[in-house]
């Protein structure tokens, strides 16, 4: 067991983090797969004194961007302005302490990523291949897969992308639409030459079963298999260029028009960071084999961080590959994919607006569901519930105590602890190792157990309490009680230590309201942080009760972003065969009176009907109880087919069909005459 913690020993670690594209704001499911996790580590190594960088920035190139500043009508630079913006300022907000956030449109980016194509381009890397592809007339230019639309040949949606069918998902090539049209003008595209140049993946496999497969066996159980399936698949020579006029120009001669492929650059991008950040000594970061690279990404990221981006930097030559890439999986919302698109997300720059200085509790509830193994939901309610019994009730609570009661019975100031009792010392113990437990779990990328052995302390602490009950002493025994709370406050302040890398602002105000400085990390376990006589500070709410109308609210709002969203794709269903009129004339439609609505009896979803028809009166059934209760219906003008065949439902025969519409989500409305007419009137 403890051979798997062994660890190599490196002088210093660059934390890299994927580079969010700057086509929208961050949100809750970026926090949790990528800049959380990092942020926690990069925090943890600065505590312990490690030399440390952590780089982030914007992706900034990619068609999605360019398809965004079309449908905008302004510049891609204007849209990546715009979000690199926001994007920049979330992580500011949440506390995420990148040593650099820069992006991919900067000047040493530009020169550094079209070096380092030129390097391989030089070394003879890539291969050159002509191929045909999908050419717009009109627009001058070749159509990426996102630009080109048509149907897609699985599921007849007409409006199935170049690279895939957002209807029943699957995966195409251009090739595979019929009837493909260009979605910058509308025109049929025509297939054309074009040269790329290509990254042969295929002659990396040796290299990369023998570093990934054989070397890296710790690599997390998602990530491996991730890798071992890819490479068991086979690779392929990939295109490192695009035909584009968003990116960086490829720097060889005759490829005017040409650009670097989005998931070329973009890796380099975490070099170009760093050479921004230390102009000087950045080759140390990237170069030095006591250097440890780690790459925090998500899911989706996986074969550019293990396959793609090694093999080119392997192609180059003298950079390190990184030690490890702890991959998360995906976090769901309520149930369903986040999705930037349909706007199904929790976004960072709302949740602040709506909940400000409560970035800890997202921090806290992130982590504790970190979609570490598998994928991982987020829901409100757990949400609520995380803050209100543990971060309220086990934490706050704890601190809040420890804080009062010294304040109550010793003005403030930490009482001496006298004689310790068995209880004392076994408490003591209890938190004593907590540092390793931590490292061990934060060393091996493990950040949601971290977190638990942090809360697990404000369990030891708040049990202790319980059971010491000081506030029964005070009165008999003010030495006694002058110990328990020497030890509470001990507990305490090493609560601003293991909760530092995780609750930030948690940690500091705790500082705060013990009178303190930062204590280093290895004096986490120590039972005497605090001497007697220190004088403490102010107590203060650690963290606030969620009540439900907050969380309401919230749901209420993905609601309805949900309700817009389906309205915005909702498509009609297509127009049937063609009739006669005389086939429609044979239906014989008439307006009638409800007279009389009921449930049927062991029906669900069944509602029997006494209709005045202007002649008679007569029964109708119709499957709308989970739409209208009975009572709501009687007194209602509707419309139903008259002459339709009777039929027994239950036992009871319907004479005709009354007639709803049915929108998107299935729902029944009745069709009633815009105006009150006499029962039995025609419908024509
Ligand atoms: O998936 C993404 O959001 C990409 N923009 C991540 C890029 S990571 C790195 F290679 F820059
Ligand atoms: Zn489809």
């Amino acid at each position: 067991m403890e051979e798997q913690f062994k660890q190599k020993q490196f002088k210093r670690t660059l934390i890299t983090t994927a580079l969010p594209y700057a086509n929208g704001p961050v949100h809750i499911g970026h926090l949790a797969g990528v800049y959380i996790p990092a942020d926690i580590y990069a925090r943890y190594l600065r505590l312990r004194g490690e030399d440390v960088r952590m780089i982030g920035g914007s992706d900034e190139h990619g068609v999605p961007i360019t398809l965004l500043a079309r449908k905008e009508g302004v510049s891609p630079q204007e849209i990546v302005d715009r979000y690199h913006r926001i994007i920049k300022q979330s992580f500011d907000d949440f506390g995420i302490t990148f040593d650099i956030y820069s992006r991919t449109t900067s000047e040493t980016h530009y020169r550094t990523a079209s070096d380092f194509f030129r390097t391989l381009y030089d070394k003879g890397a890539f291969i050159e291949k002509t191929n045909e592809q999908y050419y717009d007339e009109e627009a001058r230019q070749f159509l990426a897969d996102r630009y080109i639309t048509g149907t897609c040949p699985h599921c007849g949606n007409e409006r199935a992308y170049g690279d895939q069918c957002e209807s029943c998902g699957s995966s195409l090539s251009p090739s595979d639409l019929l009837n493909p049209k260009s979605a910058i003008s509308g025109s049929v595209p025509v297939m054309k030459e074009t040269t790329h140049w290509y990254l042969p993946l295929d002659q990396y496999d040796p290299f990369l079963r023998q570093w990934i497969l054989e070397e890296h066996k710790e690599w997390k159980p998602n990530v491996y298999g991730q890798c071992k399936s890819w490479l068991d698949m086979g690779l392929q020579p990939r295109a490192v260029s695009r035909d584009l006029d968003w990116g960086i120009p490829v720097p060889v001669e005759g490829a005017a028009g040409k650009v670097l492929y989005v998931w070329f650059d973009a890796p380099i991008g975490y070099i170009s960071n760093t050479i921004e950040l230390c102009p000087d000594t950045w080759e140390t970061w990237w170069k030095d084999p006591e250097t440890k690279i780690v790459h925090f990404i998500g899911k989706d990221n996986i074969v550019f961080h293990c396959i793609v981006f090694p093999a080119m930097l392997r192609a180059e030559g003298t950079y390190n590959l990184p030690e490890n890439v702890p991959a998360n999986e995906f976090l769901n919302l309520e149930g369903d994919k986040i999705s930037t698109s349909r706007n199904w997300a929790v976004w960072l720059h709302e949740y602040l607006r709506e909940m400000p200085g409560k970035q800890d509790v997202l921090r806290y509830v992130l982590t504790a569901n970190a979609p570490e193994t598998k994928d991982n939901e987020f829901t409100w309610r757990d949400f609520q519930a995380r803050n209100n019994n543990e971060l309220v009730a086990i934490l706050g609570n704890f601190v809040n105590r420890a804080l009062v009661l010294t304040d109550k019975y010793f003005d403030g100031i930490v009482p001496p602890a006298g004689e310790l009792s068995e209880a004392d010392r076994q408490t003591i113990a209890g938190f004593a190792h907590i540092q390793t437990a931590i490292e061990r779990q934060l060393d091996t990328y493990h950040f949601r157990e971290a977190q638990k052995e942090a809360m697990n302390l404000a369990r030891i602490g708040n049990k202790y309490l319980a059971d010491a009950e000081p506030w029964k002493l005070i009165k008999t025994d003010p030495t006694r009680v002058a110990t328990i709370l020497n030890i509470a406050l001990q507990i305490t302040a090493n609560l601003s230590i293991a909760f530092a890398p995780f609750l930030p602002l948690a940690a500091g105000k705790i500082l705060r309201m013990i009178n303190a400085e930062p204590f280093g990390w290895n004096r986490l376990g120590a039972a005497d942080l605090l001497p007697a006589g220190h004088p403490l500070g102010k107590a203060e709410l650690l963290f606030e009760k969620i009540e439900d109308d907050v969380i309401q609210a919230q749901l209420q709002k993905l609601a309805d972003m949900r309700k817009a969203a389906d309205a915005a794709t909702y498509r009609a269903k297509p127009i049937r065969e063609t009739i006669t009129y005389d086939d429609f004339a044979k239906l014989d439609i008439r307006t009638g009176i409800v007279l009389d609505c009921v449930k049927m009896p062991k029906a669900d979803k069944l509602l029997q009907f006494r209709i005045d028809d202007g002649l008679n009166r007569r029964t109708i059934i119709s499957g709308v109880a989970a739409h209208y209760r009975p009572e709501d219906m009687i007194g209602k003008h509707v419309c139903f087919v008259a002459n339709l065949a009777p039929r027994k439902l239950k036992g009871v025969e319907s004479e005709g069909m009354i007639l709803y519409a049915e929108d998107a989500d299935g729902r029944l409305v009745a069709v009633t005459p815009e105006a009150p007419v006499q029962p039995g009137s025609e419908v024509k």
